[in-house]
């Protein structure tokens, strides 16, 4: 085994301490990489909360870094080779999902980044907020050059999350959108949506964000607080792309799909109460999505690159992520925490 510094859950409620860990010895598919960038992701917050002291629990699921060792049998990426995970790190490679690329939908379920379990060893793994990563080498996607490292992390969670149903629902030019919440997933929507030239438009519970809103290439931000500025909008969106983080109704948002329009609910992972109503009044879809496969992850990071497209982060150096969750949570981020793991050496 290779030891590594990280940030460990410990305690109840869960505060992360720097601690040492294990990382497995490279197999011939195997990279190390050294992290150099975590995002902070909302879901982080949910592990935390959520995190029992059954399983260790290292946070971190969308890294930038630079491969420092390759297994024998790796051929694509070299020692130095730029590089960015996300928050798949294995699948089956066998069932129907894994042979089209979805490895996000694998059957036998895929191996998360942090707090699944390691196909071969049987370990439960642990996330990026840590100096080093082993990862099949597969799961590591060359990071294109002129991406900004720290600024691209986030893609790798928050961005793939969006762009996948962004690209299967058809969004293009001259395609009306809205953004529900705008937070890590939601600005990167909103800028995701703006390049493949939709017009977009925030929904959101904070009329201070129409700054921002507009500043990232939306037309506008609707305050869904406001009865009359949701009525306004009522049937006007193809697609809207609800990321709030918390459960919540439907309702309202299915009410600004236009007329076999789609709603995609990406934020909140639990259960979900829809009135029918609201979706037979103009026959509307109600859709959902996660992650992404590698065709997708590695066509994101090429139009990224393309359109100079990263997300819009405050850096801070990794011992300060208890500010960056705490701010997270009182949602106190524009718009993401990306930490510097430098610090750990
Ligand atoms: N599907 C997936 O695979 C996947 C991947 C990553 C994350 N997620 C989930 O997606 C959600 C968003 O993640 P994130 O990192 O983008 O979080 P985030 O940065 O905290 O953004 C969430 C946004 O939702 C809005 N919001 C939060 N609480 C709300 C409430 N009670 N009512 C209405 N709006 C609320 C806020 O936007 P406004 O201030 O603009 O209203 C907030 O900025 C989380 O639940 C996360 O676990 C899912
Ligand atoms: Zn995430
Ligand atoms: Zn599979």
């Amino acid at each position: 085994m290779r030891t590594t510094v990280g940030w460990q859950a410990a305690g109840s409620p869960a505060r992360l301490r720097r601690v040492p860990l294990k990382r497995r010895d490279l197999r011939p598919d195997d990279v190390a990489v050294r992290v150099d960038h975590c995002g902070v992701c909302h879901t982080d917050l949910h592990a935390l909360s959520g995190h029992d002291g059954t399983h260790p629990l290292v946070p971190g699921h969308e890294f930038t870094g630079v491969v420092t060792e390759t297994g024998a049998a790796v051929t694509g990426l070299g020692v130095g080779a730029p590089v960015a995970v996300g928050n798949i790190v294995d699948s089956c490679g066998e069932c129907p999902m894994c042979r089209v690329g979805q490895e996000n939908f694998c059957h036998a379920f895929p191996t998360l980044t942090y707090g699944g379990t390691d196909r071969r060893d049987g370990t439960t793994t642990l996330g990026g907020f840590s100096r080093e990563y082993v990862v099949r080498d597969r799961f590591a996607y060359p990071l294109p050059a002129g991406l900004d490292p720290a600024a691209a992390a986030p893609l790798l969670c928050a961005g793939i999350t969006v762009w996948e149903p962004l690209r299967a629902l058809g969004v293009g030019p001259g395609s009306r959108v809205a953004v529900v919440g705008l937070g890590g997933l939601g600005h990167l929507a909103v800028k995701l949506a703006v390049a493949l030239g939709a017009d977009t438009s925030v929904v959101s519970r904070s009329p201070a964000k129409a700054d921002d809103a507009r500043r990232l290439g939306a037309e506008g931000l609707i305050v869904s607080s406001d009865p009359a500025q949701m009525a306004e909008v009522r049937d006007r969106f193809d697609i809207v792309i609800d990321t709030v983080s918390a459960p919540h109704d439907l309702g309202p948002y299915l009410r600004l799909v236009a007329m076999d329009g789609t709603l995609s609910q990406v934020g909140h992972l639990g259960t979900l109460t829809v009135d029918a109503l609201d979706l037979l009044v103009g026959r509307k879809k109600l859709s959902s999505a996660g992650s992404g496969g590698t065709p997708a992850t590695a066509a994101l990071l090429a139009f990224c690159a393309d359109k100079g497209i990263t997300a819009d982060v405050e850096v801070l150096p990794s011992a300060r992520v208890h500010e960056a969750l705490d701010r997270l949570r009182r949602n106190d981020v524009r718009h993401r925490f990306v930490l510097d793991l430098s610090d750990l050496d």
